[in-house]
């Protein structure tokens, strides 16, 4: 039997939603995370600091009370936000970053950048108050394949920024290609990225071969078998330029089982039993820790959680919820294809999520 124990990790990139649904899968990410960046992308979206004190602080009425859960939040910009807003955010302690949307790039970004050059008194602006700019990293021109769009909008749009605006600390969101990968390990400062499990686990055969499985569709969309070897290799390298963000972002299953089907993987039900799976896969087992509970910290400048998580290699698959119920409905967990023999002990009498799982 294996045993590992990491510091308590925390996830960078979390979609929890509002209402019912953030009620139903907060608890998630409080029992396996000590910390998340929270994305703002509800509708409307939070695009003041009056709005995500306002969120945040139904995210902290909506965790279990046993459980220790720190959100950190994210202001969603806009072609309209104001430097007194940044000013504020800057100024406010549980405030992390400000998430760049191009328009119409993925869920609810309706309301997110047309034009980056109209919103570059911002981003300077945001380098000298030391905001990071936490970017969705792929074009939305319709003449550009969905599966180039990473790469050129680090052409088009990141690298001229980057050159424009050097002292702008940056995280590439969930990247999903080997350029992405490439172009982080080709700068020299203030680039980072985070890493989702399922972009570790799937490659776009996945989703595309022998029928379209909706549950596996989430943007950037899967990519090619030589993109996920190389964000594989990134993750697992203790390279501090890359961390744990899951991106689960919880999508009904009935709205992703649809003849259009929205975008999003939730998989906070099971996310480390899966990530301690890869890294083992990828003989790195001693590299996990600073994947999923240093690097992001120090990128965050905070202290690494000084509680461990311990997690141990059974002979038998641990078990997680294939669903969970939201009334009538339910939200499919992310399903890696491979039983996961990691089990997570957390240190604490086992916690189970009432009336939750199917
Ligand atoms: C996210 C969502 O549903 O909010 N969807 C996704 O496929 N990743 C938005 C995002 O991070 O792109
Ligand atoms: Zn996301």
């Amino acid at each position: 039997m294996l045993k590992l124990a990491i510091n308590r990790p925390d996830d960078m990139h979390l979609h929890l939603r509002d209402g019912d649904i953030l009620k139903h899968v907060i608890n998630y990410s409080a029992r396996d995370y000590g910390r998340a960046i929270i994305m703002p992308n509800l509708v409307p979206p939070i695009t003041t600091v009056e709005m995500a004190m306002a969120y945040r602080n139904r995210i902290l009425d909506a965790i279990d009370p046993n459980l220790a859960f720190d959100p950190l939040m994210t202001l969603y910009l806009t072609e309209h936000t104001t430097i007194r807003t940044l000013q504020m955010a800057a100024d406010t302690p549980f405030m992390f970053g400000v998430k760049l949307y191009p328009a119409g790039a993925t869920t609810n970004s309706d309301s997110g950048v047309m034009d980056i050059w109209r919103v570059i008194p911002l981003l300077e602006r945001m380098a000298a108050l030391d905001i990071p700019l936490l970017v969705h990293g792929e074009v939305v021109d319709p003449a550009i394949d969905i599966f180039d769009r990473e790469a050129v909008f680090i052409d088009k749009v990141l690298d001229p920024v980057r050159r424009e605006i050097p002292d702008l600390r940056i995280v590439l969101e969930h990247v999903t290609t080997k350029d992405g990968i490439d172009y982080v390990y080709a700068s020299n400062k203030n680039l980072y990225a985070t890493l989702t499990i399922h972009h570790l686990i799937l490659n776009r055969n996945a989703l595309l071969a022998g029928g379209i499985r909706p549950h596996y569709y989430c943007l950037p969309v899967l990519k090619r078998e030589i993109h996920r070897r190389a964000l594989r290799r990134a993750a697992t390298s203790g390279d501090q330029r890359f961390f744990l963000g899951t991106d689960s972002a919880p999508h009904l299953s009935h709205m992703k089982e649809n003849a259009c089907g929205c975008a999003g993987v939730f998989s906070a039900a099971n996310s480390l039993g899966c990530l301690a799976t890869v890294f083992e896969e990828e003989k790195a087992l001693e590299h996990l820790n600073s994947f999923t509970s240093v690097n992001g910290a120090f990128f965050y400048g905070l202290k690494v959680n000084p509680d461990k998580t311990h997690l141990v290699r059974k002979s038998e698959p641990a078990h997680f919820p294939k669903k969970v119920a939201i009334g009538q409905h339910d939200i499919t967990v992310f399903d890696p294809g491979f039983p996961i023999f990691w089990h997570i002990d957390r240190n604490r009498d086992v916690f189970e999520i009432e009336n939750n799982s199917l």
